[in-house]
């Protein structure tokens, strides 16, 4: 597949051979600019600033961020020490998503089972890694498409918020990718995209990603949801995951909860999109997720124009948690979760263990 021709296998990372280049989100949809990353702390900043973003592609960045940190050192100190500042670095980036705290133990662990090999066999073997769990992200996606296109029925107007295509993972997405799959088979005739304050990743993002994929959609504000569900007009709702935990409750974007809320008022099922990476076995319930606060100017102001009047406070939750009680089911890559979600999430995990992966 040819990410030129074909958008549906479009990467938002790409390796070059001796450094990472991100798509610079935060100027989509209007310039698309390659972020060159050639060591950790650019990484790390790009993580920060959004310019990558969505809970997969944070993980699968840190790793090629690792991997970065290793390149060109003999020492086998130095070595060991690059590695461990760049882990540090790069895991306090971001709070919530734990796909970065997955991705950097299982680095880490990878890390530590080269020891005493040459150092420039063990950066190698990162990239190597990097590379893989890229393509790994990207597969998990695609099985759960095909696992999440069976909830759907033909010509279904679907809900979702944030952006959770390919932009926030590897690549095909997590969410937005159940659609694109069930677009193929003709189960969506629309999508309703709610445009995500503050900093409007379904407005800029989703958007950009449906018209390159062709699939219908319309923008509707975030305080839309309620009335296009009074109507009658949504059929569906999907959505990704920064963090579900032991019990199912699931943290993502903020205004979630508050469509999953709206989803149970109007009887429309509400799911939720996510790799087993998303799913945090040591949390056991949405009140022990951290939630990411960002700076009030990002409420305060629209992309540095200011809106709200000089000292003015704001409060800016990056996430929520929607409890697994409104949650109709979770796809993942080996199949879709029902409640309760205590046991069917253990089961996933055990199948997983004994499959192929
Ligand atoms: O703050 P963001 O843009 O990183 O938030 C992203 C989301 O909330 C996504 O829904 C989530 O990470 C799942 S992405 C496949």
């Amino acid at each position: 597949m040819n990410p030129n021709t074909d958008p549906s296998a479009f990467s938002p990372l790409r390796w070059q051979g001796d450094h990472l280049e991100l798509l610079e989100q935060t100027l989509l949809p209007t310039r698309e600019e390659w972020l060159p990353c050639r060591r950790p702390e650019d990484v790390a900043d790009a993580i920060r600033r959004l310019a990558v973003r969505g809970a997969p592609a944070i993980g699968v960045a840190a790793a090629y961020g690792l991997a970065l940190a290793t390149r060109n050192l003999d020492s086998p100190e130095k070595i060991e020490q690059e590695f461990a500042s760049a882990a540090d670095l790069l895991g306090a980036t971001r709070p919530t998503a734990v796909n970065l705290r997955w991705a950097i133990e299982r680095v880490r662990r990878e890390f530590a089972a080269t020891a005493g090999r040459p150092a420039k066999e063990r950066a190698d073997h990162l990239v190597a890694l990097a590379l893989t769990m890229h393509e790994e992200d990207v597969r998990a996606n695609r099985a759960m498409g095909e696992h999440g296109a069976t909830l759907f029925a033909a010509g279904d107007r679907v809900l979702t918020h944030c952006n959770t295509g390919a932009l926030a993972t590897a690549g095909y997405g997590t969410a937005l990718g159940v659609i694109q799959s069930a677009f193929r088979q003709g189960k969506v005739s629309e999508v309703w995209v709610d445009e995500t304050r503050p900093l409007l990743q379904g407005a800029r993002l989703t958007a950009w990603e449906l018209s390159r994929l062709g699939i219908p959609y319309r923008i509707a504000t975030d305080s839309s949801v309620g009335t296009l569900m009074a109507q009658g007009l949504v059929d569906r709702a999907i959505v990704g995951a920064d963090r579900i935990a032991a019990n199912g409750d699931a943290a993502n974007k903020i205004g979630t909860y508050t469509v999953a809320v709206l989803a149970a008022r109007h009887g429309v099922p509400f799911y939720v999109a996510a790799p087993l990476s998303t799913i945090d076995p040591h949390t056991p319930s949405g009140a022990e997720i951290p939630i990411e606060q960002r700076s009030a100017e990002e409420v305060a102001e629209v992309f540095g124009v200011r809106v709200a009047p000089k000292g003015a406070r704001a409060i800016n939750f990056a996430f929520d948690v929607t409890p697994a009680e409104l949650i109709a089911g979770i796809v993942t890559e080996v199949g879709v979760l029902l409640p309760p979600y205590g046991e069917s999430i253990q089961q996933a995990f055990a199948q997983r263990k004994a499959g192929p992966q």
